[in-house]
C-alpha cells in the first residue's frame, strides 16, 4: 500500500530557537508560524516486507548514508507508533529551492509523518502527526496545519502535549510573503547546531526567554484582530532579537551577510515611505518580506532593482497535509 502525502513549508513569525530535550525536540519556548502556499513536499511510503532497510531517494535521486541513517531513525518513530515492522521505501520530491535556504526539513518530515502513517494503516489525529513530525525537525509540527499556527512548547517530559494548533485557517487573513534570495550557498552553521551553541552559551538566550511568550502574546492577539501593522512590528522585533542572540554565543556567529543588510534596509526605507512590509529571517542569510497582497506587486519590484537581490518567490498563506491517492 504506498500512500503519498504533500506538506508546504511553513516561516516563523515568533522563532522557535532552543531546545530542553534534543532526543524528543522540545523547545524551550512557543512558536508561530505562517504555513506557505508555493513551497511544499510530496512524499510517498510504502512498506514491504522484502526490504532489509528502509531506502530514500530525494528528487529521484538516492541520498548520502547519513541522510538515509537519520530518515530511518525517524521512521522507527513511525513504527513505534503504528505497530508497523516492515522497512519502507520512500520517495520524496522538495518544491523547494533547499540549496537556497529556505527549510524543507518543515514540509520533509511533516509529509513523511504523514504518507507514513497512512500507508502503515494507521489512522492518525493531526495533533499525533504534529507530535511526530516534531520529532524529525521541530519546525515540522507546524507544518500540519494550513493558516497561522501555533507550536505550543508543552510542560510533559514525554513531549506529549508539545504540538501545533491552527490558530486562523488559509483564506482568513490574507498577507503576502516574499522570500528574498541573496545567496544560494548551503548554510554554514546549521539551525540545529545554532540554536544549541546560543542556548549553551549566550548570556543574552535569557533575555530572550524572558520575553518571547510576550511577543507570542502579542502577535496572537494581533493576527486574531487582523490588525498586520501590529504583527508587522511584533515579527519583525522578534526575529531581530533570535538573531541577537546567536551574537553572544560562544563562538560567536551572524547568519547575515552584507546583503541581507541591504535588504533589510531597504524594508526600513520601503516603510517610511508608507509601503507596508517587515522582514523576518531564518538561519540562513535570505531575507522574508511580510507584506499585504495589496502592495505586493509595488514593494516586490523595489526588492528586485537591489543589486544584491537574485531571486524573489512571493507566497501567500497555503495549506496544511494533503493526501494525494
Ligand atoms: C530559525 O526546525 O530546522 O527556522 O528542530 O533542530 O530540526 P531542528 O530545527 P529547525 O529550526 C528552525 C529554526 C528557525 C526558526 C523557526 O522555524 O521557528
Amino acid at each position: 500500500m504506498k500512500k503519498t502525502a504533500r506538506a508546504h513549508t511553513n516561516i516563523a513569525l515568533i522563532k522557535y530557537w532552543g531546545k530542553r530535550d534534543e532526543t524528543l525536540f522540545l523547545p524551550t519556548n512557543s512558536s508561530l508560524s505562517i504555513t506557505l502556499d508555493q513551497f511544499y513536499t510530496d512524499t510517498s511510503v510504502e512498506f514491504d516486507e522484502t526490504l532489509d532497510q528502509d531506502t530514500f531517494t530525494l528528487n529521484n535521486q538516492p541520498v548520502s548514508e547519513t541522510e538515509r541513517m537519520k530518515i530511518s531513525r525517524f521512521l522507527d518513530k513511525v513504527r513505534t507508533f503504528t505497530g508497523e515492522t516492515r522497512f519502507c521505501r520512500v520517495e520524496s520530491i522538495n518544491h523547494v529551492p533547499t540549496a537556497a535556504g529556505f527549510a524543507s526539513s518543515a514540509s520533509g518530515f511533516s509529509a513523511l509523518a504523514a504518507a507514513s502513517v497512512k500507508a502503515a494503516g494507521t489512522e492518525a489525529t493531526l495533533e499525533e502527526l504534529s507530535i511526530l513530525a516534531r520529532q524529525g525537525s521541530g519546525s515540522a509540527s507546524r507544518s500540519v496545519y494550513g493558516g497561522f499556527v501555533e507550536w505550543q512548547m508543552g510542560e510533559r517530559e514525554d513531549g506529549l502535549d508539545s504540538y501545533a494548533k491552527q490558530i486562523l485557517p488559509e483564506g482568513t487573513f490574507d498577507v503576502s510573503v516574499l522570500s528574498v534570495e541573496v545567496s544560494t550557498e548551503q548554510k554554514k552553521i546549521l539551525s540545529r547546531e545554532g540554536m544549541k551553541r546560543t542556548v549553551e552559551t549566550s548570556p543574552f538566550y535569557q533575555g530572550w526567554l524572558d520575553t518571547v511568550g510576550e511577543d507570542l502574546t502579542h502577535i496572537k492577539d494581533a493576527i486574531l484582530h487582523q490588525d498586520f501593522t501590529r504583527m508587522g512590528e511584533i515579527l519583525e522585533y522578534n526575529a531581530l532579537k533570535m538573531h541577537a542572540t546567536t551574537l553572544g554565543a560562544n563562538p560567536p556567529f551572524l547568519y547575515w551577510q552584507s546583503a541581507t543588510l541591504k535588504v533589510m534596509e531597504e524594508v526600513q526605507a520601503m516603510r517610511e515611505k508608507g509601503l507596508e512590509c517587515y522582514f523576518t529571517i531564518d538561519a540562513g542569510p535570505n531575507v522574508k518580506v511580510i507584506t499585504t497582497p495589496k502592495a505586493e506587486k509595488e514593494i516586490e519590484k523595489k526588492l528586485k532593482s537591489i543589486d544584491v537581490v537574485k531571486e524573489i518567490y512571493p507566497c501567500r498563506v497555503g495549506p496544511g497535509i494533503s493526501y494525494i491517492d
